[in-house]
């Protein structure tokens, strides 16, 4: 059931009426009805009611106005209203006048019922389409206007290529920062400012750019695809970015430098020393050269502490560039676990070897050589004096990564302990270099290294890619 409104202008009371009967008779809608005897009362409706009136009646003929007149009045004031005028034969003249001049249709007195609802419903039908029409039109506006204001007020970049690559929007962002109108820049080609997305360029009127970061979208068009383009203004965040990485590279050094210092000062001290000693000794005359040895040998093995030190350091400071080849995992630890027998048998060790990999991994092999001896070295010194060591290769899980476990049966690594940073070490004669390096040499391979500990067994893990070809 649709609502409508309709007014009756008429100063026949009875005639009134009998409209209004018939109105209700109008199959589909319930009508409310206003009556009105002259124009003024007329007039006092159209005010109240505007674009809420559908359907008007008129009689030509008004004690107190002319009645074309009136229709003009209605159909000015309430806007999607339909009127019909009410005629006698007298007036048929006037009323087919009303009619070309805009009105819906005239009526004859006395009426015809069916005549009227017939010509009713017609009228009203048009009435709420035009009213329909206009709600969708008003509605259209303003999710446009919702929309103009949006990429307006949005602080961003917002621009739209057509499906020739031509700028078809161009908000004030970047009316702002380039100093170029959208009048000038609506229809030039533009692909070139957003590229496919990401960062780019844009360049300013008075020479400079800012660095934008473009995202791109493209929706199906019309006339072919329209990409939407928005920017947001990185120059900021990329020039922090690159402060912030200067100063904690800058930082990074001081700690470095700061722990070569200290680990360079021992050896340092205890050889020059031993040199003091050598010299006392030799002052006093007499000596016998046997009684130098030791302490040459002292002076020789912190020499030698330097040495490795400053390789390890070189190693993990500034790494050479790699060669990587295709290595077959399996071999590659059963050689290094060869090379270290000695050490293990030294340290009255028990080592397990469980190769379960034949597959091959990309690698520069001599530097995963060193990081399998600096992760057995480990295990040897953790379990030193009886303990089980437990090296297992494992072929690639469902990411592509081979890994390889080394497993000792010491005494763990306490929660937190930052292993993987340089110079930490709980070893009188350690550098605290070694997982320093390890970490460096696997994220340079692509792979990762992690540890599971607790008292009694700890187990480094690295994941490295297999090879695909
Ligand atoms: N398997 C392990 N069990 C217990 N602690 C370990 C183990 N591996 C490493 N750590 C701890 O991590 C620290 C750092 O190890 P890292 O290999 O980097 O240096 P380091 O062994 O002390 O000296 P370097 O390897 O240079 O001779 C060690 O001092 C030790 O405290
Ligand atoms: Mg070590």
């Amino acid at each position: 059931m649709k609502l409508a409104t309709a007014l009756i202008v008429d100063d026949n009371a009875d005639l009134a009426e009998n409209l209004c009967e018939i109105l209700a008779t109008i199959p589909g809608y319930s009508i409310r009805t206003l009556t009105a005897a002259n124009a003024a009362e007329a007039r006092a409706h159209c005010l109240e009611l505007h674009a809420k009136l559908d359907v008007a009646f008129v009689d030509l003929h008004l004690p107190d106005a002319d009645g074309l007149e009136l229709v003009q009045e209605i159909q000015r004031s309430c806007q999607h209203c339909e009127v019909l005028i009410i005629t006698g034969d007298a007036t048929v003249e006037s009323a087919a006048r009303a009619v070309r001049h805009g009105a819906f249709a005239y009526v004859t007195k006395p009426f015809a019922p069916a005549d009227l609802v017939q010509t009713t419903s017609a009228a009203l039908a048009r009435a709420l389409l035009v009213r329909e029409r206009e709600a969708l039109r008003f509605e259209l506006e303003e999710s446009e206007r919702r929309h103009r204001e949006l990429v307006e007020a949005v602080p961003a970049f917002v621009l739209a290529l057509d499906a020739e690559g031509r700028i078809a929007l161009w908000n004030q962002q970047l009316e702002a920062a380039t100093g170029r109108a959208r009048g000038e820049m609506l229809g030039l080609p533009g692909r070139d400012l957003v590229g496919q997305g990401g960062d780019r360029k844009l360049e300013l009127p008075g020479g400079g750019h800012r660095l934008v970061r473009w995202q791109l979208a493209e929706l199906p068009g019309g006339s072919g695809a329209v990409t939407y383009a928005l920017g947001m203004d990185v120059t900021e965040e990329r020039s922090m970015m690159r402060r912030t990485l200067r100063a904690e590279r800058l930082a990074a050094v001081g700690t470095l430098a700061a722990g070569l210092a200290h680990e360079v000062r021992n050896p340092l001290n205890s050889a020059s020393l031993q040199l003091q000693v050598l010299r006392r000794r030799i002052d006093k005359g007499n000596v016998a050269p046997e009684a130098l040895l030791p302490v040459i040998a002292i002076v020789d093995d912190e020499i030698r502490r330097l040495g490795r030190l400053v390789n390890d350091f070189l190693a993990f400071a500034r790494p050479s560039p790699m060669s990587v080849n295709a290595a077959p995992l399996d071999e590659l630890v059963g050689s290094v676990v060869v090379q270290l027998e000695p050490e293990v048998a030294a340290e009255g060790c028990a080592l397990t070897l469980d190769l379960l990999a034949p597959v091959r991994v990309d690698v520069d092999t001599e530097r995963l050589r060193q990081v399998l001896l600096n992760l057995v070295r480990n295990a040897i010194e953790a379990s030193s004096g009886g303990g089980t060591i437990v090296i297992r290769t494992r072929p690639a899980d469902e990411e592509g990564f081979a890994s390889v476990e080394i497993e000792d049966d010491g005494p763990g690594i306490p929660e937190d302990a930052p292993v993987f940073d340089a110079f930490y070490t709980t070893k009188t004669s350690g550098t605290g270099l070694g997982l320093a390096i390890v970490h460096r040499i696997i994220e340079e391979h692509g792979g990762t290294v992690g540890f599971e500990s607790r008292p009694g067994r700890t187990c480094f893990s690295i994941r490295l890619p297999q090879t695909t070809t």
